[in-house]
């Protein structure tokens, strides 16, 4: 059993209502043009930048530090997050799934093994996002899922693809379907019937989050399931380059695959399993409760086939969704979260739907819902829906800093906690002049928040999950902006390896706080032990060490 209790920080009071900002997508870089961050007005943040050294630092948010594979990978809200309120790094899902596979432990899970009760009569459905974006899903683990399916007896296998352009570059998706046809019609030499199925682009078809938008889900389900859509095609490289006429990778319509009689090639049928490849959770888990759930009520499923269904991994240990998995998630336990409630630490935490789970779900290790619901309360603003985020940048920035100037003025709780998410929602779309506008949305709330903590003599923790808006276009070594082929700025739509602020303050810090210079290399999941010690605690002997000391007496 855990010991909840946290030992009483030597130097530090209890009480203070602290209120702890992660503004997504938030990077540090040098100013230029493609930076929005510095190109955009954000007075407030740029103020807590005056604090440095001692109030503000940067920390890493991406590769190893977050647990992930390698340290080319970009950071991403998931294992930001994580970090952020487990303070300690666990190896992601990205990470599990590599190892499982290069054992092939993944073949002698009970996850596998359950699905290939199916590939005898049935096919084998692999859903999923398909690019090496590392950030949902990656194509080299999907290769060696194929291959790994079919030595051990699959004999048909449809794949499902879900365009990216958001983790990779726009565009890009094509290359991907190339690839991914050249390794099935090796499959199809070695005697597997193996095509691609149906396809969507990923902000349009299947992956939404949070219970935004079910559309998205059931155009996927259409498609996938009922074999269904607007479009149809022969081939998939000729369905992608097709619709990129009119949408770009994270939109394309969904489209199915049919054969020379019009019949889609891979409905999912009775006595099939599926696979969803994905091993980050947050837009697998509506399509999971699609194909798990008995009941089910959000959008007419027309059929709900018998299948065999396992995840890539496990996406919600609350709800054990789904029941069947090929790798086990990440155990991330003993939260700082949960450490706070039971310490009496009393926690707002708010953002807007499409980054509501990020501040709670996977804040607290990717865990629905309340530790203690009397301490606790969860608000979330309903995002825009059916739009793209560049036509409204601002998004819910001013609704959340109110909710949060609310919440901290009440008086009612120690901790408030909000996701900000302007910079990585618009950063996403690659708009440059949107971001710009969502930049300085971002600071505003910003603003209003410090000036509610002033108000009630608190503190502020201000901090980011990982880069975005710093950062607009690829680069190459040197740091200069690419070009393609016909000339034109290679717009980065995905996050980046950039490091990101930590700022404290607030009159209520108590005097001789500062950032220590013996944490060079610090982290995201540094600054759980810094929140818990500005509660007045120390924390758990595990966590990695807070990134602040008291000077003075
Ligand atoms: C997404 O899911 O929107 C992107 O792949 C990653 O963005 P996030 O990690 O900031 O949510
Ligand atoms: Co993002």
């Amino acid at each position: 059993p855990v010991s909840w209790k946290l030992d009483d920080h030597p130097k530090l009071p209890k009480g203070k209502t602290i209120a702890v900002v992660v503004l997504d997508g938030w990077g540090e870089y040098k100013p230029d043009q493609y930076n929005c961050i510095h190109v955009a007005q954000t007075p407030a943040m740029d103020s807590l930048k005056q604090g440095a050294p001692e109030k503000w630092r940067l920390v890493r948010a991406h590769g190893t530090a977050v647990g992930l594979p390698t340290e080319d990978d970009m950071g991403n809200s998931e294992v930001g997050h994580n970090a952020l309120g487990a303070g300690r790094i666990f190896a992601q899902g990205a990470k599990l799934v590599d190892l499982a596979l290069a054992s092939g432990k993944i073949y002698d899970g009970e996850g596998f093994k359950y699905i290939s009760e199916s590939f005898e009569k049935g096919t084998l459905h692999l859903i999923g996002l398909l690019s090496d974006g590392g950030v949902h899903s990656r194509l080299d683990q999907l290769q060696l899922l194929l291959k790994g399916a079919g030595e051990r007896g699959a004999k048909r296998i449809r794949v499902h693809i879900l365009t990216d352009g958001r983790d990779v570059l726009d565009g890009s998706s094509v290359g991907f379907v190339e690839t991914l046809e050249n390794d099935l019609a090796n499959l199809r030499q070695k005697g597997v019937d193996a095509r691609i199925a149906s396809g969507g682009g990923r902000m349009y078809v299947t992956m939404d989050r949070y219970e935004n938008d079910w559309n998205v889900v059931k155009r996927g389900w259409d498609a996938q399931v009922l074999g269904e859509a607007p479009h149809k095609f022969t081939s998939a490289v000729e369905a992608v380059k097709k619709l990129r006429e009119n949408a770009n990778d994270q939109y394309l319509p969904p489209f199915v695959i049919v054969d020379e009689n019009n019949k889609a090639v891979g409905p999912i049928l009775d006595g099939d399993a599926v696979v969803t490849i994905n091993f980050r959770a947050d837009r697998m888990v509506m399509l999971a409760k699609a194909l798990e759930y008995q009941d089910f009520n959000k959008f007419d499923r027309v059929r709900f086939p018998k299948i065999r269904y396992a995840g890539m991994l496990q996406y919600d240990g609350e709800l054990m969704l789904p029941n069947r998995y090929l790798v086990s998630p990440p155990e991330i336990d003993r939260t700082s979260g949960e450490y706070l409630v039971h310490n009496g630490v009393r926690t707002f935490a708010c953002s807007e739907t499409v980054k509501f789970g990020h501040v709670t779900f996977f804040w607290n290790g990717n865990r629905s819902g309340c530790f203690k619901p009397d301490m606790e309360e969860y608000v979330e603003i309903p995002s825009d829906v059916g739009i793209t985020f560049n036509v409204k940048p601002k998004m819910k920035a001013l609704e959340i800093g109110e909710k949060a100037r609310d919440a901290i003025l009440s008086r009612k709780f120690d901790q408030i906690r909000v996701n900000i998410p302007n910079g990585d929602m618009v950063g996403h779309t690659g708009d440059i002049e949107a971001t710009v506008v969502a930049c300085k949305a971002a600071d505003d709330a910003v603003k209003m928040i410090l000036d509610a903590i002033e108000q009630v003599g608190g503190i502020y923790v201000v901090t980011a999950d990982h880069g975005n808006a710093e950062d607009m276009v690829k680069r190459n070594k040197s740091g200069e902006p690419l070009k393609d082929k016909d000339g034109n700025l290679q717009i980065l739509t995905s996050h980046t390896c950039q490091p990101v602020p930590v700022a404290i303050g607030g009159p209520g810090l108590a005097p001789g706080v500062r950032f220590r210079n013996d944490v060079p290399n610090g982290g995201l999941a540094n600054v759980a032990a810094t929140v818990m010690n500005l509660h007045g605690f120390v924390a758990p002997g595990d966590y990695e060490p807070t990134l602040i000391e008291v000077v003075g007496n």
